[in-house]
């Protein structure tokens, strides 16, 4: 390591002062509302049920693309617009806004799919009662009185709005006498929300019937299927839904809190119900059917869940008899949520599936789906806050070579500016950034730098500069530009709800003004929430302003989705268009699954944070955002050999694959390791890069489901491409919860501490110290190989396996085919002719198995531009003694060059094989423990079709 100069000393002392200051803040609880704190959520939290005073009016009109009504407030006589639309795909659409407001509200822009296909919603039965509109097989019933809104599918209630009767919708209105306590302003600590346009919250109680776990509303420290937090005993804050820089080392105070890691994770009050980014997106699950609220609306948010058992189903039919006939008599679980927000519309979507994928595919067709991103962001990331000057970065490349550990991205933080001025370098640190770059370059890398949305007010600093010229900054209340205190001291923050200023910002990454970066340099948006160090709860006053005139408390939660896609689409635009972008960021919102990778912040070194980083990144996957990973090793304190061993097992399953550390801890680099753990982590590394062919097909498949992608801020008017004749039932969502593909086996219904990656690999990674065994449940009407030893599995049961700290527990489903790579070399680039194996598991009842495989240049627009791609179907089929295995170009497949070709086959599940051949040609084969291995099964690219004949004895 080079010798750290004076210069750099007084910076990290200023920056360890900051920092203390910063944490200080953070660790606090109490700098964190409650939701008695907070005057909104007190409100509506305090309500009784039934309280709702609503009824609707029946001037109920139709046109062309949906049913308007009238929602009248009896109370106020205050009347509210209610309009509904229908789309393809068992969705709806409910918003509901101020018929004659004095003042507009925000609705939320640019996150819902413009090119969403109409179904015709035409009204039904039509009683004094209320009325029923028909779309497809589904049906939105509203009740007059007590008002209320059901959502059916097949004469079944699915959600139901309002049956709880806390529906509030409060108006835009003068000052009043008798107007209660913080309606008009607001203290939190010493802070003041001064509140110009008084309250303007909106609550709503959504109800899953039937449903005993709802998953989603992201990010929470949390259990998978969410823990009721009022009702049954249950008396815990609402989950909230906004923004926040919450360092999560908190958690360690908790530990005791977490249980037995083998009976799921059993906290009796997690503490971080906090959001420290927001979704506001539920999903219901029960065996038959599955559904999703998703209420649009980036204003701070707070849920409650309440878990309860009833005959929701019969009470509807009773009550709506005239409408509904047919229900049960049966007591069922039910699942209420009550949403409350700060400002905006009611903007709902509803969608009712039935299957988990259908839901999955209809939530992004409205938000979008996750583009394939480029091959090297699906590898392993070494990052450290920070790599302290370019020798460093060379030394570190030069270690984990000599040490045969392989990755694809060295990144920097913060202290590689010149003084947390973003877009400027450090000169003592790196004089010379471009050569250090060509230098990761030759080694087959990219680097990754960190971008921040504030921007150091000083003079002479070019953005700053820029931005205060051309009136950039959000502003404080006083309509001054917004001055707060982050990393780089005093500081304002570019207003990212400007198309303007996101343009602008894209143009900023291109290398003519972010001096010093090459075409390989990529970005990370951190404290984007945003993140102000002396703000009420460390983020921005509400009552800052943003372009249009809204205040940060109508956009709060989407701030930092605009400077991620900004970034993405810089990226783009630098190369002309043809490159994928790859940005990372901490905030997100829904849509953001559109711009990059996300990861779960601020995490600690403990097993808690290793187990918690599952149901975390599952939730964020549910609520469609599937490139997402947690920081390996945990950010905050030191783990030991034991626990980095496991956590870089799981994280190599998860999406996105990061090693990152606090500054103030000790270098843990891989290889500074101790030989035995060093060599379970390279393993760990390694079976990455293997399984790097199906992680990439994975995720394109993903995309595939609703091409072309909503993709960044100025290409996704782009029509969405659906082909609407085809079934798109594959789930965008890659490390996926097991009730995903097993909807019908209750046991994994609240499972987390194992998933699926994919379609075809279970991964139960060990989560807890010292444990040398796992207790892995396989989901019923499947079965499993053991990807190592290829012990056979069936499903439905639970089962203690194995597992010392060499061992990944991870399975192969019997009937897939998994591509990988097996020669690992020192990162993804220099693997890109490398030939395939084929592991083929069989499945005994169908006698077959099948799986693809795509391959791209691995990193430009070119896919989609002039379909260069290649879609390989494979496919093993068995009858009698004779079985079949073909290679074949899916219909879908474009073309492209490639030397790479199939070098064996690894089949797994067939006894007795006699001959193999190919086309009279006899192929080579041998039995290798309970795997037949089949070497040069096909000698030309993988391109080329080929079948081969598999006879048994
Ligand atoms: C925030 C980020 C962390 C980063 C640090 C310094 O705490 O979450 O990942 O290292 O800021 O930039």
């Amino acid at each position: 390591m080079a010798p750290v100069s004076t210069e750099a000393m007084l910076g990290r002392l200023l920056l360890a002062a900051l920092l203390a200051a910063s944490l200080v803040a953070a660790v606090d609880r109490n700098n964190f509302k409650t939701c008695e704190q907070s005057a909104f959520c007190r409100r509506h939290r305090d309500m009784p049920e039934g309280a709702s005073k609503y009824t609707v009016r029946s001037n109920i009109e139709t046109s062309d693309t949906g049913i308007t009504f009238t929602i009248l407030n009896t109370e106020t006589n205050v009347e509210l617009a209610a309009s509904f639309e229908a789309f393809e795909g068992a969705t709806g659409r409910l918003r509901i806004r101020e018929k004659a407001p004095i003042r507009a509200r925000y609705e939320v822009q640019d996150v819902v799919n413009p090119h969403l296909v109409h179904v015709s919603s035409t009204i039904g039965q039509q009683t004094e009662d209320g009325f029923v509109v028909n779309f497809g097989e589904c049906a939105m019933a509203v009740t007059y009185q007590p008002f209320r809104i059901d959502f059916l599918r097949k004469e079944a209630v699915v959600i139901s709005l309002n049956s709880r009767g806390l529906f509030n919708f409060e108006h835009y209105r003068e000052r009043q006498e008798g107007d209660e306590e913080g309606m008009w302003e607001e203290d939190f600590k010493t802070h003041k929300d001064t509140k110009p346009y008084g309250p303007s919250s909106l609550a709503i109680d959504v109800s899953f019937p039937g449903v005993a776990n709802v998953y989603g509303i992201p990010e929470h420290a949390d259990d998978l299927s969410l823990k009721p937090t009022r009702g049954s005993g249950a008396d815990r804050q609402p989950y909230r839904l906004y923004n926040l820089d919450v360092f999560e080392y908190e958690l360690e105070e908790s530990m005791a809190l977490y249980g037995s890691r083998a009976t799921g994770i059993d906290r009796q009050r997690p503490l971080l119900q906090i959001a420290t980014r927001s979704i506001p997106y539920m999903v219901g699950h029960k065996a038959g059917q599955t559904s999703g609220f998703l209420f649009l609306n980036p204003s701070e948010m707070w849920v409650d869940v309440k878990k309860t058992e009833t005959s929701a189903v019969n009470a509807f039919a009773n009550r709506v008899k005239s409408m509904f006939t047919g229900s049960s008599n049966e007591e069922v679980p039910q699942t209420d949520s009550h949403w409350i927000a700060e400002s905006g519309i009611m903007d709902f979507f509803v969608f009712l599936g039935p299957s988990p994928k259908e839901v999955f595919h209809q939530y992004a067709t409205v938000t979008g789906f996750s583009p394939l991103p480029p091959l090297f962001s699906l590898a392993y990331h070494q990052c450290r806050w920070n790599y302290n000057d370019q020798e460093d970065v060379r030394f570190v490349t030069t270690q984990m070579d000599e040490h045969d550990i392989p990755f694809d991205v060295i990144w920097l933080d913060i202290e590689h500016t010149d003084g947390k001025r973003y877009m400027t370098w450090d000169q003592a640190k790196f004089p010379e950034p471009e050569a250090m770059q060509k230098f990761v370059a030759s080694t087959g890398r990219r680097m990754v730098n960190i971008v921040d949305p504030h921007i150091k007010r000083a003079g002479g600093y070019h953005l700053h500069e820029n931005a205060q010229k051309l009136d950039y900054y959000i502003k404080d209340r006083d309509n001054k530009a917004y001055d707060g205190w982050c990393w780089p001291g005093s500081s304002s923050w570019l207003d990212f709800l400007n198309p303007e200023i996101r343009s602008w910002w894209a143009d900023m990454i291109n290398p003519e003004h972010y001096k010093g970066t090459t075409l390989d340099m990529y970005f990370w948006n951190d404290m984007n929430e945003p993140s102000v160090f002396n703000g009420p709860e460390v983020t921005m006053h509400k009552d800052a302003k943003h372009f249009g005139g809204w205040e940060h408390r109508d956009v709060h939660n989407i701030y930092g989705m605009w400077q991620q896609a900004s970034t993405a689409e810089g990226i783009k635009r630098r190369s002309g268009g043809s490159e994928r972008p790859f940005v990372l960021s901490r905030a997100f919102f829904a849509g953001s699954q559109r711009y990059g990778a996300i990861w779960t912040g601020d995490n600690t070194a403990g097993w808690d944070h290793l187990a918690a980083s599952l149901p975390m990144v599952m939730s964020i996957g549910v609520a469609g955002l599937p490139f997402a990973g947690a920081d390996m090793g945990g950010f905050f304190g030191n783990p030991d050999a034991e626990l980095l061993v496991r956590w870089y097992q799981a994280g190599a399953h998860q999406p996105f694959m990061r090693a990152h550390a606090h500054i103030d801890t000790k270098r843990r680099e891989p290889y500074l390791l101790e030989e035995a753990e060093r060599g379970f982590v390279r393993d760990a590394v390694r079976s990455r890069y293997q399984l790097l062919p199906y992680v990439y097909t994975e995720f394109y498949l993903a995309e595939q489901t609703g091409t072309p992608v909503m993709r960044t801020v100025c290409d996704h008017h782009a029509s969405t491409g659906l082909d609407l004749d085809k079934p798109h039932f594959y789930p965008p969502i890659v490390p996926r919860p097991l009730w995903v593909d097993f909807p019908a086996d209750d046991k994994v219904f609240a499972e987390q501490e194992e998933h699926l990656l994919g379609s075809s690999m279970l991964i139960a990674p060990v989560l807890e110290a010292g444990h040398t065994t796992k207790r892995v449940y396989f989901p019923a009407n499947s079965v499993w190989y053991d990807m190592q030893t290829w012990e056979r599995f069936a499903g439905g049961r639970q089962v203690t396996v194995m597992a010392p700290l060499d061992k990944i527990p991870v399975y192969q489903r019997a009937g897939s085919i998994i591509p990988k790579r097996m020669r690992v070399r020192r990162s993804s680039r220099l693997m890109a002719h490398d030939p395939f194996t084929l592991y083929i598991a069989v499945d005994p009842a169908t006698q077959s198995a099948s799986g693809q495989l795509y391959l791209d240049d691995t990193h430009t627009f070119s896919y989609t531009a002039s379909k260069q791609f290649l879609l390989r179907n494979f496919e093993l089929r068995g009858q009698g003694q004779t079985y079949t295995f073909s290679s074949r170009a899916a219909p879908e497949s474009g073309s492209f060059e490639t030397p790479a070709w199939v070098e064996r086959l690894v089949i797994v599940g067939l006894e007795n094989v006699a001959t193999i051949s190919e086309e009279g040609r006899n192929v080579e084969f041998s039995k290798k423990g309970a795997t037949l291995v089949v070497k040069k099964p096909w000698v030309n690219s993988v391109a080329d079709d080929f079948t081969l004949t598999i006879t048994l004895a």
